[in-house]
This record gives C-alpha cells, sequence and structure tokens, in this order.
C-alpha cells in the first residue's frame, strides 16, 4: 500500500497556495479559518463540520472542493483544485485527517517544507535583473536573483552576500527605513505569489506576510518605515503595518494586474500603475481613492511621486510619460516623451522635481519638463531597463539603473558619467 498522506508535507502546500489568503486571522471568509490545524477543524458559518476524519464525503471542506456549482465551489473565483491534490485531500481524510506537525496552534506556512537552495552557486547565464533596492546608506545594492536576492557593494560591483530560499522570481524589492527589514515580493507566474519581510542582518529571520495564486509584482515600503504596501497579478493592493507585518487592509483596486506601486515622500500615499490602463492614488492609512488617471490609453508600467509630494508620473507601454496630481488629473498637456519611443518601464525623479525614464530600448532619459523633451540620456543599457533607481542629492546625486542583461549601472546625474558598472550574476 502507498504511504499515508502527510498533512504537513502534501497538503500544507495546496491549502497555503490557494485557501490561505480568504480563509485567515484578518480575512476569514464564511467566518472559517485555516491558518492554524486548530482552526482548520472548527465550523465556520455553515455549522457544517469543514472534517470529518475518516469521512471525506462528509466533510464540508472536501465538499466544497467538489461542488458542481462555481458559484460554491472552493477556492472562490478560481478554478478547481487539479484532480491529484483533490484527490490527496480526499486520501488524507479518508486516511483519518492526521495532524503529522508539533503544535496544531502553529501557522501552517511555519510547517511548509523548507526549499533546499535552488539557486545556481554560478549563473549560466546573467539573470535579467527586474527589482532592486538600496539601503540607507547607499553601501549595499540588492537585487533579484534565481530562487534569491543578491546583494552587492554598489561601488565595486562586488558581491556582499545572498539570500537564499527567496521566490522564483524576484520582482519587488524595497529596505525598511532604519533596518534591518527587506521586502522581497515575487512568485512563480501563473502559480503562486508571495511577499516577505526579511531581516537583512539574519536572513533566516523571516516572515511571510501574504501567499497568493500569481506573483505580486511590486511592493514598496513608506520612507517613515511605517507602511508596505505591495501590488499583484491577482489585481489587489495589500497594506501591512511595520515592523510587525500585520495587514490592515487589502483592496481589489484595479480591473487588471497591478504591475508597479509607489509611495509619497511623507506615506502619506500609495499610488499603483495597472495592466487596466489606469494608475491610481489612494490614502495609505485608510485605503481611501482619492484619484484615478485614466488618460494612458495602453497599460501602465511604472509609476513614481516626486519629490515635492504633489505630481506623479506613470509611464506606459506606448513610450509615453505622463505627470499628473493627487487628484488624479492630468498636468495639462504635458505628456512628456521620453527618448526612443519604447515601452517605459521604470521612472523616477531627480533633484528638482526633474522626471527621469527608462525605457524598453534600454535609454534613461532626464526630461526638462518645461519642454517635455529628452534633456540628456544617461547609461545606455543594450537591453530593457527594467528598475532604475536616485540617491543622494545635489553634486552627488547618483543613479543607478539595471537592465534585462543582467547589467547594472552607476551614473552621475551631475554629468551624466558612467561611474561603475557590473554584471549582477554571481559567476560573471
Ligand atoms: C477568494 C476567496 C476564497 C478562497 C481563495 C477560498 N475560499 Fe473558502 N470561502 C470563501 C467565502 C466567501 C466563503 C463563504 C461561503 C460562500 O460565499 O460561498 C467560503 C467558505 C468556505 C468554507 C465553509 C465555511 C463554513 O463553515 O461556512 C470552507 C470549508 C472553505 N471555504 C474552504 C476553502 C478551501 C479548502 C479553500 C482552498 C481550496 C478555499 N476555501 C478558498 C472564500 C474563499
Amino acid at each position: 500500500m502507498a504511504a499515508p498522506v502527510s498533512f504537513s508535507k502534501q497538503i500544507v502546500p495546496i491549502l497555503a497556495d490557494q485557501c490561505l489568503e480568504c480563509h485567515r486571522a484578518e480575512k476569514a471568509k464564511g467566518s472559517y479559518r485555516l491558518d492554524t490545524f486548530e482552526q482548520l477543524l472548527k465550523t465556520g458559518d455553515s455549522d457544517a463540520a469543514p472534517i470529518v476524519p475518516g469521512k471525506a464525503e462528509e466533510s464540508e471542506l472536501y465538499e466544497l472542493l467538489v461542488a458542481d456549482d462555481d458559484a460554491d465551489r472552493m477556492p472562490k473565483k478560481a478554478d478547481a483544485l487539479p484532480e491529484k491534490d483533490i484527490a490527496l485531500i480526499r486520501q488524507w481524510i479518508n486516511e483519518g485527517a492526521k495532524f503529522d506537525g508539533q503544535d496544531d496552534k502553529a501557522e501552517l506556512t511555519s510547517l511548509l517544507p523548507q526549499k533546499k537552495n535552488q539557486s545556481p552557486e554560478k549563473y549560466p547565464q546573467p539573470i535579467p535583473v527586474t527589482a532592486m533596492a538600496l539601503n540607507g546608506d547607499g553601501k549595499v545594492l540588492v537585487t533579484s536573483g534565481y530562487h534569491e536576492v543578491l546583494a552587492w557593494d554598489p561601488e565595486t560591483g562586488k558581491l556582499r552576500t545572498r539570500l537564499s530560499d527567496m521566490p522564483e522570481r524576484v520582482l519587488g524589492l524595497s529596505f525598511v527605513k532604519g533596518g534591518p527589514w527587506l521586502a522581497v515580493a515575487g512568485g512563480s507566474p501563473g502559480r503562486s505569489g508571495e511577499v516577505w519581510l526579511v531581516n537583512f542582518a539574519k536572513p533566516t529571520e523571516r516572515k511571510r506576510l501574504a501567499q497568493m495564486r500569481d506573483c505580486a509584482l511590486g511592493v514598496v515600503t513608506s520612507p517613515d518605515g511605517k507602511y508596505l504596501v505591495s501590488g499583484g497579478a491577482d489585481n489587489r493592493i495589500r497594506c501591512y503595518t511595520l515592523p510587525e507585518g500585520k495587514e490592515i487592509w487589502n483592496l481589489e483596486a484595479h480591473a487588471d494586474w497591478i504591475l508597479a506601486v509607489a509611495m509619497s515622500p511623507d506615506g502619506s500615499h500609495v499610488a499603483t500603475a495597472s495592466r487596466d490602463r489606469t494608475a491610481k492614488v489612494m490614502k495609505t492609512a485608510t485605503r481611501e481613492i482619492e484619484g484615478t488617471f485614466t488618460a494612458h490609453s495602453v497599460p501602465v508600467l511604472s509609476i513614481a511621486f516626486a519629490p515635492d509630494g504633489q505630481t506623479l508620473i506613470s509611464g506606459d507601454a506606448d513610450g509615453q510619460a505622463r505627470p499628473w496630481g493627487l487628484d488624479g488629473k492630468g498636468v495639462k498637456d504635458t505628456t512628456l516623451r521620453p527618448a526612443g519611443r519604447s515601452a517605459v518601464l521604470a521612472v523616477s525623479y531627480l533633484d528638482g522635481n526633474t522626471p527621469l525614464t527608462g525605457s524598453a530600448s534600454g535609454q534613461v532619459s532626464v526630461i526638462d519638463a518645461k519642454t517635455r523633451k529628452t534633456r540628456s540620456t544617461l547609461a545606455k543599457h543594450e537591453d530593457r531597463v527594467n528598475a532604475l533607481l536616485v540617491f543622494g542629492a545635489g553634486e552627488k546625486q547618483k543613479v543607478i539603473t539595471a537592465s534585462h542583461d543582467g547589467e547594472v549601472r552607476v551614473s552621475s546625474s551631475k554629468d551624466n558619467k558612467e561611474l561603475g558598472k557590473f554584471i549582477a550574476s554571481p559567476g560573471w
């Protein structure tokens, strides 16, 4: 006979991926939670026992997995689970629904099998940089790796450390002000999404804030270090308090993927860019939507607040960047046209509210907000510029740009001189 099904090894991964987002302490749909084993056994609104050991067909949880009616079936608003997952759950219940963990009050996610390190020691080819972040003093630059986050000395391009067991693709990174926490967003496309808080000084100390069914595409923390906001392929934006990582709200803010998130310099506002062709601004504390910007006629790929906190810039798939106000109204007749006319994948600002864009053609353009034309170009990359960040002020202001071919460049914004470059992949 085949070995009995293991709850922690085989069932928890399914529940964590497919069910947890709607059934946990902060959000218990149908008054039902399955964030601990103890909770999993308790009945919700229906008063039907979710699990009757030995009897799958009498267990509400199982019955809801195989319900014919889409409206009743779990996971709600999604395809039914794959047959093999349903069969495993059925077998586990029929075998007595045994708990093989230590503590039935412990978070189920703590039972998830530890992934073994899946990152290559040396990369066979450079990995695209899809996200990066700089710590407060500018001495540590983190970039996205495969199942890991890579930390570099941005001046020398020397690898400092590798944070392993991270999402397959890392799509958002943000240091929490004051340290030691780093926010990491990502996932495996079409399969799972994750948002983590990792102690940069002690990477085994980490907390999974969210688990979704598709990738988390962006994360940002407020400049005052109080909030964390993430957005992703479930069209939702989630807001957490720091350093606890407690979810305070969760909103389906868009009709399509949220591709980028940004926060105002004072942390009071959050902005989102979406494939639904709109961008939005909302209040961080209350999730109240203050403005919806609808002037882009194609997906909005990137977004940033101006240092003055009063205007934003959003970049689109058509090669346009547009400035607008917190009320969602465009600043009249000011479409900016970065050099190259290709998708604007990253936006930011230099001193003096001067817009900066990174595009699919590899160009990084400094834009004159008055004439709306490119004033100068910095760091021409050979591949799409996925991420850019601005560090410091005045004469010493630096721009760090990263591209799909794995290259990171550091330039001076004063004279556009290149100060350094390296390939952000171990072994290169
Ligand atoms: C998108 C949100 C969502 C997801 C994902 C989800 N559920 Fe639900 N679930 C609900 C809602 C809402 C209800 C309340 C009943 C209803 O509206 O059908 C519910 C009710 C239930 C109930 C009945 C509780 C009771 O006693 O009334 C069980 C059991 C349940 N879900 C299990 C699961 C399992 C197992 C999964 C994963 C395979 C899952 N759910 C995924 C939203 C969700």
